[in-house]
């Protein structure tokens, strides 16, 4: 990870817990303030907690993502983010991987995201597939989202091995 003078940072990725809200609450909202990123209330991030994982720098919450699970063998990633600072230094890959390893867990082979930031997506093993092909995937959370009728987000998948 990134070195300051001498001092190397330290990541960790892992499960998120109670006290994590409140940064994942901000991280989330700052995302979909931009219309990246769906809203999440704290109440419903509560009801979410286990689906997510959280790196810390150091201590500091600075990335999360969750696992949604939308059929018998289909995953998607959702609420990624890596807050400015921290990007570009591998944290968004070691979060993906540890949400590939819970899908693994899980039994589930396939892992799809909707997405506008195809190049990271490509780069952790994705492939840029059809909307349309995933009749698991309910839109039901496209109505909280800005841009539910013209979607324009690009969708990845990848087949765990
Ligand atoms: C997308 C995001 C999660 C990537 O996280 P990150 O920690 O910056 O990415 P990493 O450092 O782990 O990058 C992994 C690889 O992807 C590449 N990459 C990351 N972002 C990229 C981009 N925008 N364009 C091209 N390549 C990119 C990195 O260069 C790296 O390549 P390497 O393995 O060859 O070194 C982060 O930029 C982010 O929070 N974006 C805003 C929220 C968002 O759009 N989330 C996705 C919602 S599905």
């Amino acid at each position: 990870m990134k070195a300051t003078g001498e001092v190397q940072t330290v990541v960790v990725c892992r499960k998120a817990v109670n006290t994590d809200l409140d940064k994942l609450a901000e991280i989330i909202h700052g995302y979909a303030e931009k219309g990246i990123m769906l809203p999440r209330s704290k109440e419903v991030l509560k009801y979410l907690l286990d689906t997510f994982v959280v790196a810390e720098a150091d201590g500091e919450l600075v990335g999360c993502g969750s696992l949604c699970q939308l059929g018998k063998d289909l995953v998607e990633i959702r609420s990624l983010g890596i807050t400015d600072g921290f990007k570009g230094q591998g944290i968004g890959r070691m979060l993906v991987e540890r949400l590939m390893e819970m899908s693994r867990e899980m039994g589930i082979s396939k892992v799809m995201a909707l997405t506008y930031e195809v190049e990271f997506f490509k780069r952790v093993g994705f492939t840029v597939v059809n909307k349309e092909i995933f009749p698991e995937k309910v839109w039901t959370d496209c109505i909280n989202c800005k841009k539910q009728h013209c979607c324009d987000e690009i969708a990845v998948l990848k087949q765990l091995v």
